[in-house]
């Protein structure tokens, strides 16, 4: 993208787990930086970053911070996305928003690049990005669902610590060196930070994403739910999730049971899958080629396999779906965005 416009970015958040992951980003892509503003809480102000080979400094976000800013990042929780995002919209910015403040907003596209970029185009100032669960799901569904159309999805995903944030991350590390020197782990932040109960990681797996809802699922499972509906603009599209926290730092993994409302060939499926765009094929079980969570981290696509038809419906199909969470679930899927409605103005 070198001999494009520069255009200046603020990435908020840009301590986080996400944040740092957009920063490599935009500088491994090279995309078309005029200036980087690194914003984050009061705590990380005055920190340093380097940024292909100059120093940036981190600053506090505040409601001007976002002066002469073409693109806003927001990766900082959804109370700092409700608070500063109006005020860079106000400034001239797109803002493309990865917390869960405006994805269920009627007025704000809520985007998958390889699904509904039409809809990111439309745009009234702020962008969202979906849930990295999924991103990837409808990511890998979206070829089939063009071709056969889709009644119904059944998911359970197994995802990393690094959806909880960076000190989610410590928390494995620290529990399971400690379990391995035989010492109590101590537990202070998952399934859920704010809440008073916390359970050990390290060697389990925890059926808990976000705080629970009234219907007995979490708000990580309706949001697998109601976000699916509105990037594939078909609210009749059935979905239950069960969303599972394991220990593994990277890499979200999903079974994916789907049910489509046209017959299928099995060979057909697999061949829309390997030429969909950011989708990889990893399908070969008689060499056990299938996708893994330590395959995918650091990669920008969403890989699938174990692709087989279900031996109890006639329209049903079986996946397994590893995305890297903080790339593509997150900070790629941010950057994708910003470079695409780049290209269309370009
Ligand atoms: N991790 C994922 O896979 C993932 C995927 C999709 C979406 N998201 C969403 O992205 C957001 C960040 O996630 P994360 O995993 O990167 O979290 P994280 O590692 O905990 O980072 C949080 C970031 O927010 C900043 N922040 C906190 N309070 C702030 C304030 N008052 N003003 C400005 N900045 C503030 C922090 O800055 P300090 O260092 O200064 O505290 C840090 O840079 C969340 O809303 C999350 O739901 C995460």
């Amino acid at each position: 993208m070198e001999n494009q416009l520069k255009v200046n970015v603020a990435v908020v958040g840009a301590t986080g787990a996400v944040g740092q992951q957009m920063i490599q980003l935009l500088e491994k892509r090279n995309f078309p930086i005029g200036q980087l503003k690194l914003l984050a809480s009061k705590r990380s102000a005055g920190k340093k970053v380097l940024f292909k080979g100059q120093e940036v400094t981190i600053e506090e976000a505040t409601p001007d911070s976002f002066i002469g800013v073409d693109f806003a990042l927001f990766s900082a929780g959804g109370a700092i996305s409700k608070e500063l995002a109006p005020h860079a919209v106000r400034h001239g910015a797109v803002v493309i928003d990865n917390t869960s403040a405006y994805r269920m907003d009627p007025e704000v596209p809520l985007v998958v690049p390889e699904v509904n970029m039409d809809a990111a185009r439309k745009h009234k100032g702020i962008i969202a990005n979906p849930n990295c669960s999924t991103i990837q799901m409808v990511a890998a569904l979206k070829p089939l669902y063009d071709r056969f159309g889709i009644d119904r999805i059944i998911v359970s995903t197994y995802q990393a610590v690094s959806g909880a944030g960076a000190q989610a991350i410590d928390e494995l590390l620290t529990q399971t060196r400690d379990v391995l020197d035989g010492k109590e782990p101590e537990a202070n932040v998952l399934p859920v930070s704010k809440l008073p109960v916390h359970h050990q990681i390290a060697f389990n797996a925890i059926p808990q994403i976000d705080v629970f809802t009234d219907n007995g699922f979490t708000y990580e499972e309706m949001k697998m739910v109601n976000e699916t509906k509105k990037i594939l603009g078909d609210d009749q599209v059935l979905v239950a999730a069960t969303c599972v926290r394991i220990p593994v730092v990277k890499g979200h993994s999903e079974s994916v049971y789907v049910e489509l409302k046209n017959d299928y060939e099995l060979e057909e499926v697999k061949s829309l899958l390997a030429h969909a765009p950011g989708i990889v094929l990893v399908d070969s079980p008689e060499e056990q080629k299938y996708p893994l969570a330590t395959d995918s981290a650091d990669k920008l696509e969403v890989f699938v396999g174990r692709v087989r038809r279900d031996l109890t419906h006639p329209r049903g199909i079986h996946m397994w779906v590893v995305s890297d969470n903080l790339l593509k679930g997150a900070a790629w899927n941010t950057v994708q965005i910003a470079e695409e409605l780049i290209k269309a103005n370009s």
